[in-house]
């Protein structure tokens, strides 16, 4: 176990070009420099496939917020995603309009000027109000679904998981036919980060729910590392807690970590093309940490009566 763990974060170190920075505090001038690194593509880009990034716990106004943003502009170019999924933990600190140009719209600028569409969940550091920004896409609801083409997303707010919110998501889920039901929220259900854990009284509610509606992939934050987690009950689980944030070193060895990256910020690319989801997380540098095709799981028969 003490080599398996040696050699897991070794292979991190040396993935992450042996950078062993910290986070920076300064605040940028601009966001339109060139990004550090060349696009090396691990994606298919197949026909008419749905293609788009995952950030979270992006909204700090650092330095690295907006690396990882110069970093997605680049990809953005090769891939031509037209959407990002946002984990929570949009906007740290103050919520004055001000906070909302320097710690969302300016690091994105070349992406929102790009038409880029960003969907946000709610993270514990988010004032509920985020839901009534424009720029959010969440319609003034702090959970809501959405679906392109035959990918249907479901957003909740795991800071607050009333029982409203879960007989609205029973609703949800039971009324899709989508191909592909992507749920995103802040807290993850398993978690291998030192600082939090997974939220259990969260996983004992939701994963019931999942199992039982055909949930395939279920993408959270919260944590401030990356973890791809080996399948749960049938379900692949993904942390992307450090588009902006960083717990450097933050995770612990575990049987169920697929792969896992606490040395630098990232953000995961998504191209879903029929029953292949492929996926590819890039850091900071431009440095891709993990990538691979997730097949979708054998389902029964969907208990969908109607299209949502
Ligand atoms: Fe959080």
């Amino acid at each position: 176990m003490r080599t398996r763990v040696f050699v897991f974060f070794l292979t991190c170190f040396v993935l992450a070009g042996c950078t062993t920075r910290t986070v920076p505090e300064d605040f940028p001038a601009t966001a339109a420099s060139a990004p550090s690194s060349s696009i090396s593509l691990k994606l298919p880009l197949k026909p008419k496939s749905v293609r788009f990034a995952v950030i979270g716990d992006s909204g700090t106004g650092n330095s690295a917020q907006f690396e990882v943003a110069r970093e997605m502009e680049a990809y953005r170019q090769a891939v031509g995603f037209s959407f990002v999924l946002m984990l929570g933990d949009n906007i740290y600190g103050g919520d004055s309009p001000g906070d909302f140009v320097r710690k969302f719209e300016q690091p994105y600028k070349p992406l929102l000027d790009a038409g880029v569409n960003f969907y946000a969940s709610l993270g514990n550091h988010d004032n509920p109000d985020e839901s009534h920004y424009k720029l959010f896409n969440m319609g003034g609801e702090r959970y809501y679904s959405f679906k392109k083409n035959d990918v249907a997303f479901f957003v909740l707010d795991s800071t607050y998981m009333s029982p409203k919110q879960l007989i609205w998501l029973e609703g949800e889920l039971r009324n899709s036919n989508a191909v592909w039901k992507i749920c995103y929220f802040h807290h993850p259900l398993y978690s291998d980060g030192k600082f939090h854990g997974p939220d259990l009284d969260l996983r004992s509610v939701l994963v019931p729910l999942f199992q039982k509606y055909g949930v395939n992939v279920v993408l959270s934050g919260h944590e401030h590392v990356y973890e791809r987690l080996k399948p749960q009950n049938d379900i692949y689980y993904f942390i992307l807690g450090n588009s902006g944030q960083l717990r450097f070193h933050n995770l612990r060895a575990s049987d169920q970590m697929q792969v896992g990256f606490d040395t630098d910020q990232d953000f995961m690319l998504v191209e879903i093309d029929g029953d292949e989801l492929h996926f590819q997380t890039i850091s900071r540098t431009g440095v891709t940490i993990d990538s691979g095709v997730l097949q979708r799981q054998p389902r029964s028969a969907s208990p969908a009566k109607s299209d949502q």
